[in-house]
């Protein structure tokens, strides 16, 4: 199939670039590298072997969208593109909302007018808020978010879900990602966040390289077998690999799909530290902290329906994430700038 992938050359978008490829599809990707860095298409080249074709353009920019579509002949989007920042977006919930429901209806706006109506949304388990049960299954109602990006990729959810009621010839995944961590084994691509990180992982791996002085861990007192948080880790190639198998949910008729993509297993923040110490020999210290706003004590995910449907389940344990985000980080102190 020829997918457009948008945001392809952010941290998700890059690793499933490479599944595409390796498994046979052609890629065009679309960026407007306000959170990624062109370098990514030379590293993308070394892995694969094919150099993908490349549009820096904005999802808000509609006519540029149209042109895509008419001199591409598209099958399927996947639509990786939006902003990403929890604390930003409490910050400035204008500037997301228009990124990224603003931009996500222009492309579906776009996909209809050029008759390609499938499409593979990069949803979150944040919409589940704070979950009614663990593990969460899809059938767990979605919760009140408590930030903005939260709420974009909610009503983003419903957009699609409307969308395909209404026109029967749409086909729509909505993936539901649990905690992405790791990198591409080759170490060249990765997860490469602007200024200090917020998520976990990041986090870790700059205190080990030296750019951090330590962890802070937010909270010990929640009610989970040591006190800190715990959420389900999962390797980003086996998430990627995940949208791959999902391309089978496009084939006419299929409608509105959705799965969790996690590993079913929880670890808290001290494993990750643990984890993260055994897999690399490198010592993280971290000092406990007050409890983060927002925060929920445990999420994590029943990705059954995913196996069963898609024949899709995660392989790389927590060692090999731990691994593999290092190796990134080691090799690349600063992310992709020299
Ligand atoms: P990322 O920031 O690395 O990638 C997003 C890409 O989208 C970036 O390359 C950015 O430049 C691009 N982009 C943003 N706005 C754009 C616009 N208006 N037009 C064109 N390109 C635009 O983030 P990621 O971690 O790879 O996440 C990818 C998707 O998955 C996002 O939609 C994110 O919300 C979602 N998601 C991420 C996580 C996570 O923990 N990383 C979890 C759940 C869902
Ligand atoms: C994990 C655990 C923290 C940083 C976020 C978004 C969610 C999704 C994934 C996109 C928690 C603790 C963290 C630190 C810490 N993104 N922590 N010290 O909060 O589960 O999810 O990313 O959709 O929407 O909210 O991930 O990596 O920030 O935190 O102690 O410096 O690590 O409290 O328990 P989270 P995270």
């Amino acid at each position: 199939m020829k997918i457009l992938v948008t945001g392809g050359t952010g941290y998700i978008g890059s690793h499933t670039v490479v599944e595409l490829q390796t498994q046979g599809h052609d890629v065009v990707i679309l960026d407007n590298l306000s959170n990624s860095d062109m370098k990514v298409l030379d590293r993308l080249e070394a892995i694969t072997g094919v150099r993908a074709v490349f549009y820096n353009a904005d999802i808000r920019d509609k006519k540029t969208l149209d042109d895509i579509f008419e001199k591409e002949d598209i099958d399927a989007v996947i639509h990786f593109a939006g902003l990403k920042a929890v604390g930003e977006s409490v910050q400035k919930p204008l500037m997301y909302y228009e990124n990224n429901i603003g931009g996500t209806i222009n492309l579906l706006n776009s996909m209809s007018e050029h008759g390609c109506k499938n499409i593979i949304f990069s949803s979150s388990a944040t919409v589940y808020g704070t979950p009614a049960f663990v593990p969460i299954t899809e059938e767990c109602p979605k919760g009140t978010c408590t930030n903005p990006y939260g709420w974009t990729k909610s009503m983003i959810e419903q957009i699609l879900t409307d969308t395909c009621f209404a026109d029967k010839e749409w086909n729509v995944v909505l993936l539901r990602y649990f905690n992405p961590i790791g990198a591409h084994e080759s170490g060249t691509i990765g997860e490469n966040p602007n200024g200090i990180p917020n998520n976990l992982m990041p986090y870790v791996t700059q205190v080990a390289v030296g750019r951090l002085k330590e962890l802070g861990i937010f909270g010990d007192d929640y009610d989970t077998p040591d006190g800190t948080g715990v959420r389900d880790y999962i390797h980003v190639v086996d998430l990627a690999d995940g949208h791959v198998k999902a391309l089978k949910k496009l084939e006419p008729g299929s409608g509105l799909s959705i799965y969790n993509l996690g590993t079913g297993q929880g670890y808290s923040v001290l494993d990750i530290v643990r984890n993260f110490e055994e897999a690399t020999g490198v010592k993280i210290p971290y000092v406990i902290k007050e409890r983060r706003a927002g925060d929920i004590a445990e999420c994590y995910a029943d990705s059954s329906k995913a196996f069963r449907e898609l024949g899709w389940k995660a392989k790389k344990g927590i060692k090999e994430m731990c691994a593999d985000s290092w190796r990134w980080q080691k090799n690349n102190p600063n992310g992709y700038a020299d």
